[in-house]
């Protein structure tokens, strides 16, 4: 069990706050996660919001946990968990020295954690008065949200201002995806089968697709969104991190440095896209309005309220990895707001057989294909050839091999990655977050294809509640591959 432990949440009354961090620490403790003489210090602005936080915490966990979860008795023994505090993180005033008073009662040894759940751009400052005021003790961490930064120069301008402060091993910055217990199950499936470890190169396998489709559009982000757009949002960190855990070599332990080298080595072997590369490997879209499941949704710029914009609010993207074990594989990556179905998803398309013993009359022997569903549903299908018992002809079709994980483990499963990832925090374990070298080699792949597209063109459009533009459909076709649509017949 973990020791007692501090976390300050910065930006206490805000958005990811209510809506995922504070029903990450009521979930540790209803499982009994969330040690006795442990503390949750949501920050907010002016007295009055102090006054009124239990109330609106309250609320929001009425409003984000799922059904069944939130109960009077578990959130009264909850609240006695919550210290709300006022804190300015851009003004040097007393309330840091209250807040000093409030954790140095318990002493210097105990964890504590600084999530900054606030803009990038106060990072520093916040990170300065922490420093200022006397609370940063030698069990102390601080985590940081991403994206860090805008592009790689202001990323490390961030990191290098947190460092100033902070040693590296007490930077937990998140990418809430590695919390995802399905995404941790990628290792085991890898690393723990021998089956996989043997079929898991450019010998055996023709392509990967690495896919998060999303139905929901800008929710209540439109400023943060339209300065960002997918490429900043989803793939310089979660699509990115997926690719590196897919296609990593074995780590020597598994503990943070050795996983960290292995991530760090497959950043380093993406190939770049460069200028002309990016117009032939990359396809940015922006949803229209259309029919998603039966209802008409508007489009970006009418969620928007503006008449123009080239946000990007689809990605997809060709990627090779230039080494040894992935040469010559694409690797496609695809995500979009607005698409027909949310999933995040991994296919593993294998090669066909060497040759074929059976001739054209048994019907077509399709690859072998592997498909890691990390959400929803989660489950892992391996699809086979095999002969049509039912037949007394040599037929032969696909079947699959069908591992419902979220039926498997329907009790004790809820996919909070947030509640493992603070639970982490609190523990020093910092296997699940991202190194500062990692920050900065996914951001030098990402820079050029956002300096060409501010050379160049424009987003394709595509219908709301489709599966993107039709150009990411020919992207793949140029090399006789589809898109796995989940629900959908491959
Ligand atoms: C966040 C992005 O990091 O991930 C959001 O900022 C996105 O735009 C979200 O909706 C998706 O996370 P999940 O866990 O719902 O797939």
């Amino acid at each position: 069990m973990l020791n007692p432990f501090d976390i300050v949440i910065f930006g206490g009354g805000g958005d990811l706050a209510l809506r995922k961090l504070l029903p990450a620490m009521y979930r540790a403790y209803q499982e009994g996660n969330l040690p006795e003489g442990s503390r949750v210090l949501p920050t907010v602005r002016a007295e009055e919001q102090k006054e009124q936080y239990l109330a609106t915490a309250e609320q929001a966990l009425q409003s984000h946990l799922s059904e069944g979860e939130y109960n009077a008795k578990d959130w009264q023994a909850f609240a006695q968990f919550l210290v709300p505090v006022v804190v300015n993180v851009t003004e040097a005033d007393d309330n840091w020295d209250a807040l000093k008073d409030i954790l140095d009662a318990d002493g210097e040894d105990k964890s504590r954690v600084f999530y900054l759940s606030l803009p990038p751009a106060v990072y520093g400052t916040c990170c300065e008065l922490l420093s200022q005021k006397g609370l940063i003790t030698d069990n102390s961490r601080v985590v940081v949200e991403k994206p860090i930064g805008y592009c790689g120069k202001s990323a490390e301008e961030i990191n290098g201002k947190i460092a100033q402060f902070f040693d590296e091993n007490q930077i937990f910055r998140i990418d809430h995806y590695l919390g995802k217990e399905t995404v941790q199950n990628l290792m085991a499936l890898r690393f723990a089968n021998a089956l996989f470890e043997n079929l898991w190169d450019a010998k055996s396998i023709d392509n990967i697709q690495i896919s998060i489709s999303e139905t929901v559009g800008l929710e209540s982000r439109a400023g943060f969104y339209d300065k960002a757009g997918a490429l900043r949002d989803m793939v310089q960190n979660h699509l990115l991190q997926l690719l590196c855990l897919v296609a990593m070599e074995s780590p020597s332990k598994l503990n943070a440095n050795s996983i960290r080298a292995e991530k760090l080595k497959v950043l380093e072997a993406l190939r770049p896209l460069v200028g002309e590369d990016v117009d032939d490997n990359v396809v940015r879209g922006q949803y229209v309005p259309g029919d998603l499941n039966g209802k008409l949704v508007p489009g970006y710029l009418e969620e928007l309220g503006e008449g123009s914009s080239t946000t990007e609010t689809f990605v997809a993207i060709r990627a090779h990895i230039d080494n040894w074990r992935w040469a010559g594989v694409p690797f496609y990556l695809r995500t979009g707001k607005r698409m027909k179905k949310r999933c995040a998803e991994i296919v593993v398309e294998y090669k066909p057989v060497s040759h074929n013993v059976y001739g054209p009359s048994v019907g077509p022997i399709q690859p072998n294909r592997l498909e890691i569903r990390l959400q929803p549903e989660e489950s892992i299908q391996l699809t086979l050839m095999s002969k049509r018992l039912d037949n007394l002809e040599m037929q032969l079709e696909p079947v699959t091999l069908n591992i419902e994980l979220s039926q498997q483990y329907s009790k004790g499963f809820h996919s909070d990655a947030y509640k493992r990832l603070m639970l982490d925090a609190a523990a020093n374990n910092p296997a699940l977050f991202i190194h500062r070298d990692e920050v900065r080699e996914a951001w030098q792949w990402i820079d050029p294809i956002i300096a060409r597209w501010q050379e160049k063109g424009t987003p394709s459009l595509y219908r709301a509640g489709s599966w993107g533009p039709e150009a990411a459909d020919e992207l793949l076709e140029e090399n006789n591959h589809a898109w796995f649509n989940v629900g959908e017949k491959a």
